[in-house]
């Protein structure tokens, strides 16, 4: 599916309506997050399929959101027309209610974020991090200067990504560029962790100001009631927050000093 494609409408409501059926688990995974075919009329799609019944309770954010915190980071992405989020929706499923997402055929053979000793940096690359591997070398922690991850990184400082790994930015079949795994987003206090900091200081560019001003208006809109079925109050309100202060200051943040900055693992 090429990235006009995944954006129909249609696919939005076949992940909704269509018939939902499990294949298999990813295990590598932290939650039970399934993965399945949605079928209607003949026309059969790959997703992700996470129960909220399969979601690990965690320390700082309350338990059964997390699903719902995928579907709210998806609208945000749409309604600043950014289209980064795989199309998600809440519905029901053979392990109960949980977020359907399209699932992303990658290519393989592209990564945008990488470890790698200091001198294999590819050309044009940001340096996040210096590090020592486990046998002492050097070694950096590096991704692609290319406009579809700034905007990646502007999305998660707006719904302030505690958990943007290295494996959760997928480049599909047609170059297109995904971030996945937004169950812990969207928390009122600051927890954006991010393996994204290569622009920290820089201004926001004018195309991503205008997603972030439709952004603000959708937000003094209907959005705002649509995200009070995924989230509280107070965390909408953060969020209409966070769109504000880029605004009247439109430079990208650098990590506040509470709590780790960068994910661990970073993969
Ligand atoms: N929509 C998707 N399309 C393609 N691959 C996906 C999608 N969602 C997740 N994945 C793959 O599955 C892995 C695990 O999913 P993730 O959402 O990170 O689960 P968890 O919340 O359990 O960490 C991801 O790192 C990614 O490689
Ligand atoms: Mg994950």
């Amino acid at each position: 599916m090429d990235a006009r494609e995944v954006r129909d409408p249609a696919v939005t409501e076949l992940l909704r309506c269509g018939r939902l059926e499990v294949t298999g688990r990813i295990l590598s995974a932290s939650n039970a997050t399934l993965v399945g075919t949605v079928e209607a009329d003949g026309v059969t799609v790959e997703c992700v399929y996470k129960p909220v019944r399969g979601e690990r309770p965690l320390w700082d954010f309350p338990d059964g959101t997390l699903a719902g915190r995928e579907v709210a980071s998806y609208l945000v992405s749409e309604s600043a027309g950014w289209g980064l989020v795989p199309p998600t929706v809440l519905r029901d499923g053979p392990f109960g209610p949980g977020m359907v997402q399209l699932w992303i055929e990658t290519d393989t053979d592209v990564e945008l974020v990488d470890v790698v000793e200091p001198r294999q940096v590819p050309d044009g690359w940001r340096v996040v991090l210096h590090a020592r591997d486990h046998r002492g070398n050097p070694a950096v922690l590096a991704h692609a200067d290319r406009p579809e991850l700034r905007r990646m990184a502007l999305l998660d400082d707006v719904i302030n990504n505690a958990d943007r790994k290295g494996g959760h930015v997928l480049v599909a079949g047609d170059g297109a560029v995904y971030g996945v795994d937004h169950g812990v987003c969207l928390h009122t206090e600051d927890k954006l962790r991010t393996v994204l900091w290569g622009w920290v200081g820089e201004p926001v560019p004018d195309d991503l100001l205008d997603g972030l001003a439709r952004l603000r208006r959708e937000l003094d809109g209907s959005l705002c009631t649509t995200l009070t079925e995924h989230l509280s109050r107070s965390e909408v309100a953060a969020l209409s927050d966070r769109v504000a202060g880029l605004l009247a200051a439109p430079e990208f943040p650098a990590p506040s000093g509470h709590g780790p900055a960068i994910p661990w693992p970073a993969f």
